[in-house]
This record gives structure tokens, sequence and C-alpha cells, in this order.
């Protein structure tokens, strides 16, 4: 049976087409530290991780590769940003469609005096930024709120969030979990003081890596999370106060790393805008292919926006007649079909589109899946649902 992998939103397959490579040439030459030794093939590496941050600064129109900080994943990011920014009497503000890698640690926080408001979405996942000024206080420190929802794929305003950020003097800070590689992101622009990104979604590159690129009167203010060796002012005990050192204590995840050099490499070689209008072009006919199916939304219901407008290759559905744990698990089983299935992470999100707590069956489309998949998909969901 042929897999079809419908869950690009959790990461990406296939990877860009010179991510393998670049890990292999690495890990079968000679797969040497950064910033430790003293000898040319260590320094050709440095020079590779140099040029990831200055191609990040490129894709998101940041002038400083310095305060580019190169993580494990956006989750980290997200927890290095929250937890060292935040202390007692800080007030937060978040979208009500968040991930848990923003809302777990703002509830950790909790306990140490940091408090959060919501600003509600509408139950299409969207965002009145009216909604926004009504809820700031004078001790509100950040927003932070992610561009694209991981369960239906609708897109928030973030230029006007970012306008009224500056307008309030609070920091903004935006998870690109969804976006980064997908849709044109602007940092200065977009008045974004920190930006978090994942590198093995929509850029392409292999797990293990992301990061954030960071304004350097917030970067002052964020505590490091982590400590330990840099390989740099190896006389003192103290952490780095100089970027990127201050926020990448220990070694990196080197073979990560250059893979995503190579497939930022390869998206700079290629038009993100053609690749975004590809993956728009099969949400709509897999929309269309569900509407088609089932005019009148007795079996299946599509759980968000129902157009192609302000939104990414993400699509959620509810099956009304047959538990959704089964019928993703039929999909896959029968059909070689691999979705995600249950609450992805944000059960805030799901009680705003009203799916909470059971869930949605979620279809995400990346550049080189096709029709032809897509067929299938649909072919599958109408015999599992008898529509
Ligand atoms: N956050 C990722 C997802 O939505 C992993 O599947």
């Amino acid at each position: 049976m042929k897999k079809i992998y419908l869950d690009q939103a959790s990461t990406s397959f296939p990877k860009a087409p010179s991510v393998a490579d670049a890990v292999y040439q690495y890990l079968s030459g000679f797969a040497v530290n950064v910033n430790r030794g003293s000898y040319e093939t260590a320094y050709s590496v440095e020079e590779q991780i140099y040029d990831t941050r200055e191609q990040l600064c490129r894709l998101f129109h940041f002038k400083n590769c310095r305060n580019v900080i190169i993580t494990n994943n956006i989750t980290a990011s997200l927890n290095i940003l929250l937890k060292g920014l935040l202390k007692t009497g800080d007030h937060v503000l978040v979208s009500s469609m968040e991930h848990n890698a923003v809302m777990r640690p703002l509830t950790q926080l909790l306990a140490h005096g940091v408090v959060f408001d919501r600003i509600p979405c509408r139950k299409d996942g969207s965002m009145d930024p009216e909604a926004i000024e009504e809820l700031i206080r004078p001790e509100t420190r950040a927003l932070v709120c992610l561009h694209a929802s991981n369960v239906c794929g609708t897109i928030l305003p973030v230029r006007k969030i970012g306008q009224i950020c500056r307008r309030h003097g609070i920091f903004f800070i935006l998870d690109t979990a969804q976006t980064a590689g997908i849709l044109p992101i602007d940092m200065e622009e977009m008045h974004i003081d920190a930006l978090a990104f994942t590198g093995h979604k929509g850029l392409r590159g292999s797990q293990g890596t992301g990061g954030f690129l960071i304004r350097s009167e917030l970067a002052g203010q964020i505590e490091p999370l982590i400590s330990g060796g840099t390989g740099s002012i190896s006389h003192t005990e103290e952490i780095p106060a100089f970027l990127p050192d201050r926020f990448e204590p220990g070694t990196p995840n080197i073979p990560g790393i250059l893979g995503l050099h190579a497939a930022l490499t390869d998206l700079e070689n290629s038009s993100m805008e053609e690749i975004f209008q590809k993956e728009m072009q099969l949400t709509e006919y897999f929309l269309n292919g569900i509407r088609r199916m089932d005019p009148e939304e007795e079996k299946i219901r599509i759980i968000g926006r129902k157009d192609t407008e302000k939104r990414c290759a993400v699509v959620s559905i509810q099956t009304l007649q047959m538990d959704m744990a089964q019928a993703a698990f039929e999909l896959d089983s029968t059909y070689g079909v691999m979705t995600r299935v249950g609450l992805h992470c944000a059960p805030n999100a799901h009680k705003t589109l009203g799916t909470y707590p059971s869930g949605t069956i979620r279809f995400s489309f990346g550049p080189e899946n096709t029709k032809e998949e897509l067929d299938t998909a649909l072919h599958a969901l109408a015999e599992i649902t008898g529509c």
C-alpha cells in the first residue's frame, strides 16, 4: 500500500532536497565540534553555522545576525523567552488559539506570580485585533501569539498586533511554527521583538532544530534559562553577556543545523510564494472535495475557515457519526493516509473552535503532496464515513 503523508503540520516530509546529504557529509566526514577546537575543519563548520544565521536574517528581514539564537526546537525557544523575561507581577496577553508550547510555560509561571489573559478569537480561529487594547494593563509586559493555528490553519493579523504592541510599549513575541518558510514575515515591518521558529516544518530541515531572532532591547531583559560552556570567555564562570553565546551553552545539534543550512539554501533557490500557492491549491481542492461529498455536513464537518482566505494548508474536520480516532486509524491502516487526530497540543484552540474535548482529524499539506494523494484521502474518507 502506498503511504500518503498528510501530517505536514507535525513535521514536514520529504525534507528539502539537500538536507539528508548535508547531514550525511558532516557525520561521515569530520564531525567536529564548534567554538572549541582551534583547527581549520572546526572553523569551516563554524562558518556554515554563521551563514545559517545570515540566511535566517534574510528570511525574516532582521539585521543583526548575532541576535539569531539556535536552539533544539521552538518549544525550547519559547521557554527561554517566556521564563527568562517574565517576573512576578507581570501580565501577558496570548491569543485563545495558542499551542501548549506557549501555554504550558505560562501556566508554570502562574505559580511565580505571572498572570495572563487570552485575547478571544472567533469560532473560525480568527482574531479581531480591536479586542486587544481593552485587555492591556499597565503591567502588561508582552503579547505572545502564534502566526497561524496548528489546528485549523487560520492566520492571525500579526501586522496589526505588532502595531498595537509597539504603540503600547509591549514586547511582541511571535510563534511561527506553522508559517516560517511558508509565509513572508518581516520582523521590522511587523514590529516583532522576538520571532521563534522551528527548522523541521515549513523550513523543511531536520527535527531537533529551531531558534529565535531577538531585538537587543528584549534580549537584554532575558535571564538565560540554561547556562554552561560556550567555548568563549572560558576564564570566567559568568555567563557571557554577548549573543548568541549567552543563550547557546553546550554543544549544539551541528548535523541538524547543517541540514537546516542546506534547507534554507534550497528555499532561497526556490520561490516561497510558489510553495504557498501550491499548498493553497491543495487546500482548496481538499475543502471542495469534502463539500462535494457531504454538502449538508451530515457526516463530516469542516472546522475553522471553510475557504482559502487567511489560512495556511492545515485542515481540521470532525466525523460526526464515527469515532475520530477510529476514522484516523482506518485512514492509515486501510488506505495509508497519515493524519493527526486529537487535540494537537492546543486544548484552548479546540475550545475556541468548539471541538473540545473530542478534537479533530487534521490533514496538513506540503509542496510535494499531489492532487492524486488527496483523491485517495477523499475517497478513503467517503468510504469510512459512508458519505
Ligand atoms: N505542534 C505540532 C503539531 O501541531 C507538533 O502537530
